[in-house]
């Protein structure tokens, strides 16, 4: 659980004094099962894919955190990258007569009317990592994007030293990560107090390895020097190293990722592939943690910010850095 997670919760508990038992359990959701056993609590949990080995982590994060509440039974879906298959899933769940919702959208416009829908039956909705428009869903977890995209450009910054070409593989600009971290990398990187330096190729890779690879072979193609690539994600940052390396340019060009799973992009920062990545948390354990939280009657902040941590080639062996 991260800190700052761990505070909110205690905050809650705290702010909830005895005196305030009454209504807490009056603002419980009535027990479905039958009044001897324990309540049963049935929570939906809507994947956007699970072709990442990031997504694949948050879902196993979901049902480790979950096995601590036996009385929790969680439903996973995964709408294989597609956001109508997505509203659809959400739609059947929410007929299943779910007590809870969990959604890691895709996209953030195609999304917000399904997720208002559920949210308006009187179901809480968690929205988990990429968000949705408006405020009608109980409460947002996740990393702050716009914030590690600036630590992201600042460190690009510092790599760079006297190198002038920078690459950026977005993420899906449809999605508030990709915005989010574009954003940040452009105000964390100031180009325009530093006019020797240069964004000489972007392309929206959509978060996936496979496109980042075929978009920095078009930027090795159009660019006799690459110096530094900044992807949305290790995933993408994998795949432009494997395009530079395929032509042989690997060594002279630095390469910042997202996301730091200890079986994916720390490892690359450990096996000298990526110079960095930053840690985007799944989410997913503090998301059940709430939901406990709220079936208990409680009262969810409206947005939970998880922390993050950069991991370098100097302090990788160290368990990288917390960024304050
Ligand atoms: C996985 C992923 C991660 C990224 C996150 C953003 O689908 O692309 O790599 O950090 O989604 O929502």
């Amino acid at each position: 659980m991260s800190r700052a997670f761990a505070a909110t919760l205690l905050l809650a508990v705290a702010s909830t004094s005895s005196c305030k038992r009454d209504s807490e359990r009056s603002a419980a959701p009535p027990p479905s099962a039958s009044a001897k056993g324990p309540r049963h609590y049935v929570i939906g949990m809507s994947q956007c894919n699970l072709g990442e080995p990031w997504r694949v982590q948050m879902n196993a994060d979901v049902a480790q955190a979950a096995k601590k509440h036996p009385e929790f039974e969680v439903r996973f879906k995964d709408a294989q990258n597609d956001s109508l298959r997505q509203r659809a899933q959400v739609e059947e769940l929410a007929a299943q007569g779910i007590d809870l919702l969990i959604i890691s959208p895709k996209e953030s416009a195609p999304l917000t009317k399904p997720v208002a829908d559920v949210y308006a039956k009187g179901i809480p909705v968690i929205v988990l990592d990429r968000a949705v428009e408006g405020d009608a869903y109980t409460t947002f977890i996740g990393a702050d994007n716009r914030r590690i995209g600036r630590e992201a450009g600042k460190y690009a910054l510092k790599l760079l030293g006297s190198g002038k070409n920078v690459v950026e593989l977005k993420g899906l600009m449809t999605s508030t990560p990709g915005r989010d971290r574009n954003e940040g990398f452009r105000e964390g990187i100031e180009l325009d107090k530093h006019p020797d330096k240069k964004l000489v190729f972007e392309a929206d890779m959509q978060w996936l390895e496979p496109n980042a690879r075929k978009e920095m072979e078009s930027a090795l193609a159009a660019n006799k020097t690459i110096d530094l690539v900044y992807a949305h994600n290790d995933p993408g940052a994998h795949g432009a190293y494997l395009a530079a390396k395929a032509s042989g340019r690997e060594k002279q060009t630095k390469f910042i990722g997202i996301d730091a799973l200890p079986h994916e992009g720390v490892r690359y920062v450990r096996e000298g592939i990526l110079d960095a990545t930053f840690l985007y948390p799944t989410g997913g354990a503090e998301a059940i943690e709430l939901a406990a939280s709220i079936f208990a009657g409680k009262k969810p902040e409206k947005k939970i910010t998880l922390g993050t941590r950069v991991y370098t080639r100097e302090n990788v062996e160290r368990g990288g850095e917390a960024i304050e």
